[in-house]
């Protein structure tokens, strides 16, 4: 494929990238999204491999490691449990750091490429410099995340002593090495400064993710994948490949946009996000413990008077959350509302940003039950209508239905915007226990005079909802 053809080509699969993204904003173009992106991916692969850049003699390499790695991709995929997938969203992340401070090491070790001035040669050194600093940082935070959100590291903030002077004496050595690096007047010489400022963004990006709170968790996958996107255009810009840099773009500024909606949806800060320097202080969340203790007196209730008070309603909003990913409840979730708008029941879910482990948790399980996409809306569309409801049904969800967050200024979740659920004629809790959620708080929602505990697993109460309004 000669350089033109190889232009035109990455020219076509980056119009496909930005028609995917677009695509993946809105369920019901999701899935076209999905394979734009697919083919997108396609074409920029055939484009580099059959492209000017590589030689016969390099063609079976990659072959082998797509083999591998595609062999990889796919047992993963699936094996993953749809809980799971944030963990192997921060694990893709590390992979993409990894690579571009790979790429940065081996495109300052190849002499191959010559420098026609040295101005050029400099931007180039700065690139690896900088590609190698974001990539390090990339890769050792994700892979942190990926242990605080599988839980075979603490959810607690790693809070040290001057921890803010820690990073900056880092950023100020990280600059003296670059000096060094760029009058390095060899490879020699400037491996060490690399190898150093390697080892301290590794040190930061474990430090960044290990002082984050695991309430702050979904910010930080966002955060770090806007991260990897600028990891591969770091990568781009070493290898001169103009694709690279424009996907990597597009990664880096969809995540940063995506953080920014999740800062919104759990009312933190951006800036300090972006910083690194968050999760600290009175503001972070008590973490993933689930250790709150309950403080009042609840009124249980049974699957057949659920069914009772949905059947009597004329209007009912659903509010999904964790514990129906758990109890892969959506399918019964889907037949009951089938079932209830048959009866003319105006039945509608509200989803709230952070419902579930990972962002359009909720809206991903109840497309693939295939509830119309016209009744799922966002929580900013439906939480003025709770007023209006009869029943309000909580599947699983905790923290995102708490009410602490608008009532008590000292918890954890603050100012955090919530489902007003409390708001309906009468609200029913459907989870098995009295468990805290994820941010570890307990719920005033549970002891509200209208509200109603329905104990058990999602699937299994559900099933006895459906068969109560089935007799
Ligand atoms: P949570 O607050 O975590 O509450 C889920 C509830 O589901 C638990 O209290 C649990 O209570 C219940 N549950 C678990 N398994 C169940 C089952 N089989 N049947 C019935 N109930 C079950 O979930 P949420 O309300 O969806 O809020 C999400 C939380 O996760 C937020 O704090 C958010 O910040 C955080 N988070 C979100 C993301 C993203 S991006 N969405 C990523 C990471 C963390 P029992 O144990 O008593 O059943």
């Amino acid at each position: 494929m000669n350089a033109s053809l190889s232009t035109v080509s990455y020219i076509g699969a980056t119009i496909l990238f930005i028609l995917s993204l677009g695509g993946l904003s809105n369920p019901e173009t999701a899935r076209r999204g999905n394979l734009f992106g697919v083919i997108g991916m396609t074409l920029a692969v055939l484009a580099t491999v059959l492209g000017p850049r590589v030689t016969p003699a390099g063609i079976p390499w990659i072959i082998g490691a797509l083999v591998v790695g595609g062999a990889i991709g796919l047992v993963a995929a699936k094996k993953v449990q749809m809980t799971q997938m944030p963990e192997l969203v921060a694990l893709m992340h590390s992979l993409v750091g990894l690579a571009a401070c790979l790429v940065g090491f081996a495109s300052y070790v190849d002499t191959s490429t010559l420098f026609p001035t040295e101005a050029e040669k400099l931007i180039h050194e700065v690139e690896i410099y900088v590609g190698i600093l974001i990539g390090a940082i990339t890769f050792s935070g994700s892979l942190i995340a990926f242990g605080k959100l599988s839980g075979k590291i603490g959810g607690k903030p790693l809070l040290l002593p001057g921890r803010h002077l820690i990073n900056l004496v880092g950023l100020l050595v990280v600059i003296g090495f670059g000096r060094e690096f760029l009058q390095a007047p060899d490879i020699q010489a400037g491996m060490m400064p690399l190898l150093v400022m390697t080892v301290i963004a590794l040190l930061f990006g474990v430090h960044m993710v290990m002082a984050i709170g695991g309430a702050d968790m979904p910010v930080v996958v966002s955060m770090l994948n806007s991260y990897s996107g600028w990891a591969a255009a770091a990568t781009g810009f070493m290898l001169s490949n103009d694709l690279l840099i424009v996907v990597g773009a597009l990664v880096g500024s969809s995540g940063a946009i995506l953080s920014y909606i999740m800062c919104r949806a759990m009312n933190r800060n951006f800036i300090s996000v972006i910083a690194g320097g968050f999760g600290s202080g009175s503001s972070t969340p008590s973490a993933a413990t689930g250790t709150a203790q309950p403080t009042g007196e609840v009124t249980p209730v049974s699957a057949v008077e659920t069914a009772e008070l949905l059947r009597e309603a004329r209007s009912v909003i659903i509010v999904p959350g964790y514990g129906m990913a758990v109890a892969q409840a959506q399918h019964t979730v889907c037949e009951i509302t089938k079932r209830l708008r048959d009866k003319g029941v105006n039945v509608r879910f509200g989803i709230h940003p952070v419902a579930g482990r990972m962002p359009g948790h909720m809206n991903v399980l109840l497309a693939e039950a295939k509830v119309p996409y016209d009744i799922v809306l966002e929580m900013d569309e439906i939480n003025d209508d709770f007023p209006e409801t009869d029943v309000a049904i909580v599947i699983g969800a905790n923290d995102i239905v708490n009410p602490a967050a608008q009532e008590d200024p000292g918890s954890p979740i603050a100012g955090m915007p919530v489902l007003e659920v409390w708001k309906a004629r009468t609200s029913i809790v459907m989870k098995r226990s009295m468990a805290s959620g994820y941010a570890g708080v307990d719920n005033p929602l549970f002891y509200k005079e209208n509200n109603r505990m329905l104990f058990g697993d999602a699937k299994k109460m559900l099933d006895e909802v459906q068969a109560a309004l089935a007799a």
